[in-house]
């Protein structure tokens, strides 16, 4: 979603600027545009399209100054064109201003800026935004006019700003989307996130809500929306710059879809000490696991898959209750967050707008929150009182894999954990589990080592208008995403479905042009006969199956000759393995019809607006 990034500094901020907005590229944008201050007034260039747009302007007029502010849309407000592309200015230009998030009341704002005769030149939230800030700070103490125009901007925001009678001087705030200040040794930063800056700084400020930064090469200043001064906490970046290459793959997905054995493998490094279980940033006495009744998990998209395996998993294991919700669903259903009550979150970012806002408000009502995460230092992890860290690593893909597979092994790890504490899990039960979970790398593997295959039956079944994935139980979440996976990067309609509802509606698609993807591994109980029954009323129906089964399954040989064969892992841990045989089909899927995987269209990496 979109991205800021600014400089006050020693040297041409435009090709840092460039080089930040490149880093944000992969959050998704349709267009981009960079301000800087000049002395004659602002300058400002924008283009649609990719940044090479912005640079071919830049080429032909270039600009040089110490400071400015750069940003990539992501459009909310109107059509991604030149005049809906940030900066926006305010008052003739007298003040230029980069946003992330919406403003809600940006038509009332709007309103009363219209009677006082201001005129707009977008359909932006944005351009509201700037002309407000311009209308309340043209007299007076600077500061206390745009705190003044911030508390009535209802909303998110994160912004950068630049004012023409201000030289040397940036603006920074935030209120419910990310921005960090930075500094190293060619001046004073902003950016959405530290890998937009990464080169550039050893140390950041991660602002908090409601607060406003004013850069110059004096140092940096920060208010919160009180007017208080606040002294700045200053964090040593200890990020590894590893993002920008795909390492010899074709795309960012594949890399990471093949990093997966490595991440998996890491983690139980990281996490499982001579068969014991260690969570070093869970930081939950054991006492606060035992008085546990009952786990809400919050998420979205990917992420809320991996909580509905998690669901399923802590169920099984502990005497827990578990609920999931969506993030955009949770804080407007009036949740009962009672005592004993654990509200938990995943999310690969730490900055979705929808999960975070649902923490604000379990926090207000008293619950301790445990994080699943991807990104230190996110917003997410700062709001948190638990947390795993999934140590997936920068995962640059918009399509999310090796971040969903970590959040899948958290959840594993995490559940064992809690049965142990608990006592809900034998001593022998935790043994067998933890060397199965130990073998899941190796089958990750085994399925990598067999994409060839998976690529040929990509190519026979891509191009119809849909397809159907159908799975059960531990797969069910496996179903949903392989469907996302598909729709994302491929762009074909999928539908994910629990096998044993599709008789109460879906079956009506069924037809000899439909692919439907059956997740039938072996689960050794009653529900391994109803999947498979539940693939024979496809097959029934003249259905293109193709089926996921396990390694020496004979039973699928008169069904389909589409089987992508995985190798034999236990119920519980086999999503883990079956999911990389999704990722790989739709990846398949999506380079047969030419999308633009790493960076489909209208998607967002951050998805930093509710
Ligand atoms: O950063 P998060 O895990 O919180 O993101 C949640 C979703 O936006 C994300 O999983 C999205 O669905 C991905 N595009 C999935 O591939």
């Amino acid at each position: 979603m979109c991205g800021i990034v600014g400089m006050v500094g020693s040297r041409n901020a435009v090709p840092v600027l460039m080089e930040g907005l490149k880093r944000l590229e992969y959050r998704g944008y349709d267009s981009a545009g960079v301000a800087v201050f000049q002395p004659a007034g602002l300058e400002i260039r924008r283009a649609v399209g990719r940044l090479s747009e912005l640079e071919r302007k830049l080429a032909a007029h270039p600009l040089d100054s110490t400071l400015g502010i750069g940003h990539t849309r992501w459009a909310t407000h109107g059509v991604a064109s030149e005049r809906n592309c940030h900066p926006h200015l305010g008052q003739e230009g007298r003040l230029a201003l980069v946003h992330n998030g919406i403003i809600e009341n940006y038509q009332e704002l709007k309103a009363g800026l219209v009677q006082k005769g201001v005129t707009f030149s977008s359909e932006t939230d944005t351009e509201v935004l700037a002309q407000f800030v311009a209308d309340c700070t043209t007299e007076g103490d600077f500061v206390c006019g745009l705190r003044n125009a911030l508390k009535q901007a209802r909303g998110a925001y994160a912004i950068g700003m630049l004012c023409t009678d201000q030289p040397d001087t940036l603006y920074a705030a935030r209120l419910g989307s990310p921005l960090i200040v930075g500094k190293g040794e060619n001046g004073l930063f902003i950016a959405s996130d530290v890998p937009a800056i990464l080169p550039q700084v050893e140390e950041v400020i991660y602002l908090e809500d409601g607060e406003i930064a004013r850069l110059t090469p004096d140092g940096v200043e920060v208010w919160n929306l009180a007017g208080e001064e606040v002294s700045p906490k200053w964090v040593k970046v200890e990020m590894e710059d590893t993002a920008v290459d795909s390492g010899g793959f074709e795309t960012f997905m594949l890399k990471e879809i093949h990093e997966q054995t490595r991440v998996l493998r890491g983690l139980l490094d990281t996490y499982l000490v001579d068969e014991n279980i260690v969570l070093p940033d869970l930081n939950m006495p054991d006492q606060q696991i035992r008085e546990l009744e009952r786990i809400m998990i919050v998420s979205c998209g990917t992420a809320y898959y991996a909580a509905m395996y998690g669901r399923l998993l802590i169920e099984k294991f502990t005497s827990i209750a578990v609920e999931t919700d969506l993030g955009s669903e949770f804080r407007y259903r009036s949740p009962k967050i009672s005592h004993g009550t654990l509200v938990a979150t995943v999310s690969q970012s730490g900055e979705t707008a929808d999960t975070l806002a649902s923490v604000k408000m379990a926090k207000e009502a008293g619950s301790p929150i445990l994080a699943i995460c991807n990104v230190f230092g996110s917003s997410l992890v700062r709001e948190s009182d638990h947390l795993i860290y999934t140590h997936a690593g920068p995962e640059i893909g918009v399509a999310s894999t090796k971040a969903f597979t970590a959040q899948l092994m958290a959840f594993v790890l995490f559940t064992l954990h809690v049965a142990e504490v608990r006592g809900d899990l034998s001593p022998d039960k935790r043994k067998e589990l933890l060397a199965d979970l130990q073998k899941i790398p190796t089958a990750v593997l085994r399925v990598l080592e067999g994409k060839e295959g998976i690529r040929e039956i990509a190519e026979q079944h891509h191009d119809g208008p849909s397809s159907l994935y159908l799975g059960r139980r531990f797969n069910y979440p496996i179903a949903l995403e392989g469907a996302l996976k598909n729709k994302e990067i491929s762009y074909q309609h999928a539908e994910g479905y629990a096998a044993g509802e599709m008789k109460h509606g879906p079956i009506a698609l069924i037809n000899d042009s439909l692919p439907v993807i059956c997740i039938c591994t072996e689960t050794a109980d009653e529900v391994d006969e109803k999947m498979i029954s539940n693939v024979r009323e496809v097959q029934a129906r003249s259905g293109r199956i193709i089926a996921i089964a396990t390694e020496g399954d004979e039973r699928l040989a008169d069904i389909t000759t589409d089987i992508i064969f995985v190798p034999r892992t236990r119920e519980s841990l086999s999503p883990l393995v079956n999911v990389v045989a999704l990722q790989l089909l739709a990846y398949y899927a999506a380079q047969a019809r030419g999308t633009d995987i790493d960076k489909p269209r209208n998607l967002a990496k951050s998805v930093t607006v509710e």
